[in-house]
């Protein structure tokens, strides 16, 4: 019986602020995942400088791809097939990630194939979760993005609810900012909630009238906002731990709602969460119970698989590339790339 040979994807993610590079073997095993943070950089303007990451990525993306490698412990000639985000995110950023694998590929003649960054997240939740498999329903929570996904087979996505304005980690880091914690706030929030009451103050949960598992997080940063300037024209000293523990519980209880709202409609029994907020431990812990309450079984990613990550986009590289998918050479960034489109 001849046996069947190991895919290896090597992959490379440069959508936002991270440079990353690693190599996965047959979807599931992680061997190497490079992450150059360009994070203490940013911090100093309070949000991410397009032009600065891409010059970023510039610098570092051959020396991460090379250590990638190095760490799987393989060369370019037992890598199978190139993976790497093409869209959605910044394309001064994605161009970079892109250009390399490009010309990797064309170097070595291995296949090319872009990858949807969001569905690198929802991936993710394969690296650690050996049984997980379709169907099952995903919380796509991240910077940019937030989305509630049925995720009917490798590949193949149905967007059920998404934010009508900011993104949930787009609404940590604002509220973070205004409470003067910087960048990036989600990790910051998720501290400093830890010495705050949650009940202290009762910011608004919004609920969409047309549908009912979009979300809307932008008048729960206004009402954030306006709670501070009340407080400050009032002389009125502001726990800012209050407001951290308050806002997150609101954050929480829209996701934990909406979630398992759907679950229950369509029946199903498991839920992953994915992005960058998915590594809040109260978001976990709220889901956690509900999902125990409701028999659902609940996955997660470690939070190195949460935020952006190569690894993320090699699985997801690997079930495309099973699929059949390759991209040519005329791939390009794609920054308003819509899940599902090609
Ligand atoms: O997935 P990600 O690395 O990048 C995007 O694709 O957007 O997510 C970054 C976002 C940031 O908004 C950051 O504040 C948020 O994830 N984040 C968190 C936590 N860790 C990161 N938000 C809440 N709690 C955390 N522990
Ligand atoms: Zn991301």
């Amino acid at each position: 019986m001849s046996e069947e040979k190991d895919v290896l994807i090597l992959s490379i993610e440069s959508s936002c602020d991270e440079t990353s590079a690693a190599v996965v073997k047959n979807g599931r095993q992680v061997l190497s995942n490079v992450i150059h943070s360009q994070i203490d950089l940013h911090t100093l303007y309070g949000g991410v400088v397009p032009e600065i990451a891409s010059r970023q990525h510039i610098e570092k993306i051959n020396q991460v791809i090379r250590k990638a490698l190095l760490e799987a412990g393989v060369t370019l000639d037992d890598i199978t097939a190139i993976a790497v985000t093409y869209g959605p995110g910044l394309v001064g950023a994605l161009l970079v990630g892109v250009s390399a694998a490009k010309a990797i590929a064309f170097a070595t003649g291995k296949p090319l194939i872009g990858v949807h960054h969001i569905e690198g997240h929802i991936c993710a939740n394969y690296i650690e979760n050996k049984d997980l498999e379709p169907p099952f329903h995903c919380l796509v929570v991240s910077g940019g993005h937030t989305h509630l996904v049925y995720v009917s087979d490798y590949g193949s996505y149905e967007i059920l609810g998404r934010t009508r304005d900011d993104a949930a980690g787009e609404a940590f880091d604002k509220v973070a900012r205004a409470i003067g914690l910087g960048y990036p706030g989600g990790p910051k929030i998720d501290k400093l909630s830890d010495e705050g009451d949650p009940e202290a103050i009762v910011f608004p949960r919004a609920k969409m009238a047309d549908n009912e598992y979009d979300f809307s997080f932008s008048g729960l940063k206004s009402a954030v906002l306006n709670y501070l300037n009340s407080c400050q024209m009032a002389g009125q000293e502001i726990n800012r731990a209050d407001v951290a523990a308050s806002f997150q519980k609101a954050v929480t209880d829209v996701l934990t709602d909406h979630s398992i709202s759907a679950m229950k409609r369509m029946g199903l029994d498991k839920l992953a969460m994915a992005g960058g907020v998915a590594s809040n431990r109260h978001l976990r812990a709220s889901m956690k119970k509900a999902c125990e309450e409701n028999n659902i079984k609940l996955y997660y990613p470690s939070p190195i698989y949460c935020t952006d990550n190569a690894a993320m986009i090699g699985v997801a590289g690997y079930y495309e590339y099973i699929k059949g998918t390759r991209s040519g050479y005329d791939l390009n960034a794609m920054p308003g790339l819509k899940l599902g489109e090609r």
